[in-house]
């Protein structure tokens, strides 16, 4: 592991973001917990996400389909067969297992012993629906929840009477039986996507599919990624997943080397057309001012909820040498900020009485805490120095931090520091709702 990955994880743990699942009986199968601000800061992610769809685009709407499916969805989609599977090669000596592609040399890299022949290793996780665990009764847990989608085409389109092209966006849970999962949250088994399928006229697809990638670029750069950890690989042909015509993925600077978080996808009429056929429901689609019926082609826009959390908060983490906040011991200590975009900050205001010992002002700070709480994402704190207490908001990314002094209690006014600049300006109390708002906002 890297030393910036070392530190990312141990950060993540520490300030209460990720823990490493069933953690007390030693961790189970690379699941990860998402702790208190974790799960704020992954909720910001997919509202960020919900917002630019179905609020920023016309015609997409949303969708929450279940996780457990018919099996013969998956028969459909082409999940069963070879299509979904890794190669996976076992060292005839520690038995340990790997997926063939990402092993470096021809030897086991563990222990130097001699591989297997690579054999395809399905990657759909298998389960049983009601008491009798036979094959009559399997199915699986969703691989990807586009399928609930295309799935759902006609309800969708004759429910909410929309006219081609339009699109259906969904965030929901996926599962994949990964032979190597690595990388902290990079590849897990069990990982949250948002999926957006843009439903367009054959003739049009290319066109949109520049469109998306683009747009989806511009999600990344506008919550604050920085430009030069992100690009675009066009996926080479013998890549591509085994409905995809075409696929470009938006690749992040991990601090392990570029990767994928995101991809684009021309599906074609892959999807619809399978299930038209093996559901025996005609899924084409009626154009009445031209009189055609066809299949629609899909654009679709992929992420992972956890992937893109991962690559947010290595591009905010940010050391700083002896320290910003003037409350270091020395000049070598570390001060850490995460510069993360405001909307994305898990909490967005702290609530500090200047010293803890006056009961004035705590009273005073405790007052403008349930004042805020119903508006914004608030840590009140009163243990430790001031600048002490900077520190640790500054370390979890919170935006603003407002502290309650000795002129508060004469003024009803406060301070407000910038997590960013560090400058500081005094805000009456009663304006302090309108104020942050527009800052948060602006
Ligand atoms: N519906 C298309 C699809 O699922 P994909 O490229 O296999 O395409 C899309 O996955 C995104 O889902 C990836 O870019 C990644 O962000 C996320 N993802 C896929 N497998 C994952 C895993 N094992 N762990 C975490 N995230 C994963």
């Amino acid at each position: 592991m890297t030393d910036l990955m070392q530190k990312i994880v141990s950060f993540s743990k520490r300030r209460g973001f990720i823990f490493l699942s069933s953690e007390i009986y030693g961790g189970f199968g690379s699941c990860y917990d998402f702790g208190p601000l974790g799960v704020e800061m992954k909720n910001n992610i997919k509202k960020a996400w919900w917002d630019e769809m179905i609020k920023k685009h016309n015609d997409i709407v949303g969708l929450d389909a279940a996780i457990l499916m018919s099996p013969k969805v998956w028969q459909a989609s082409g999940h069963l067969t070879a299509g979904f599977a890794d190669e996976l090669v076992e060292c005839k000596s520690c038995h340990h297992r790997f997926r063939k592609d990402f092993l470096k040399g021809s030897k086991c890299p563990d222990c130097g012993g001699i591989l297997t022949k690579p054999k395809k290793f399905n990657l759909m996780m298998k389960t049983f629906v009601g008491p009798v665990e036979d094959e009559a009764a399997a199915t699986y847990l969703r691989a990807e929840t586009c399928q609930g989608i295309y799935v759902n085409f006609k309800n969708v389109l004759q429910t909410m009477r929309l006219k081609i092209p339009f699109g259906i966006a969904q965030i929901g849970k996926a599962f994949r039986n990964e032979i190597n999962p690595k990388d902290f949250i990079y590849r897990t088994r069990e990982f949250e996507q948002m999926e957006m399928q843009w439903f367009c006229e054959p003739k049009t697809a290319p066109k949109l599919f520049d469109y998306w990638k683009k747009e989806r670029l511009n999600w990344y750069l506008n919550l604050g990624i920085k430009k030069e950890n992100l690009r675009i690989r066009e996926v080479p042909k013998k890549e591509l997943a085994h409905y995809a015509r075409k696929a470009s993925d938006i690749e992040y600077k991990f601090p392990f080397g570029w990767q994928e978080v995101e991809g684009i996808h021309n599906r074609g009429d892959w999807d619809l057309s399978n299930h038209s056929k093996h559901s025996g429901e005609d899924l084409e689609y009626y154009d009445e001012e031209t009189r055609e019926k066809y299949f629609p082609h899909i654009i679709e826009t992929s992420v992972g909820v956890d992937r893109s959390l991962f690559a947010f908060l290595c591009d905010a983490y940010q050391e700083v040498k002896g320290g910003r906040t003037k409350t270091t011991e020395s000049a070598k200590e570390i001060e850490v900020l995460l510069r993360l975009h405001k909307s994305l900050a898990p909490i967005k205001v702290a609530i500090l009485p200047l010293v803890k010992n006056k009961p004035k002002l705590v009273k005073k700070a405790k007052k403008v805490y349930q004042m805020l709480k119903p508006y914004f994402m608030c840590q009140y704190d009163e243990v430790g120095s001031i600048g002490r207490r900077y520190r640790r908001q500054d370390e979890i990314g919170t935006i603003y931090c407002l502290t309650c002094d000795f002129e508060t209690l004469k003024r009803d006014d406060l301070t407000i520091r910038v997590r960013d600049t560090m400058k500081q300006e005094r805000v009456k109390i009663k304006d302090l709702v309108k104020v942050l708002k527009e800052k948060i906002n602006e």
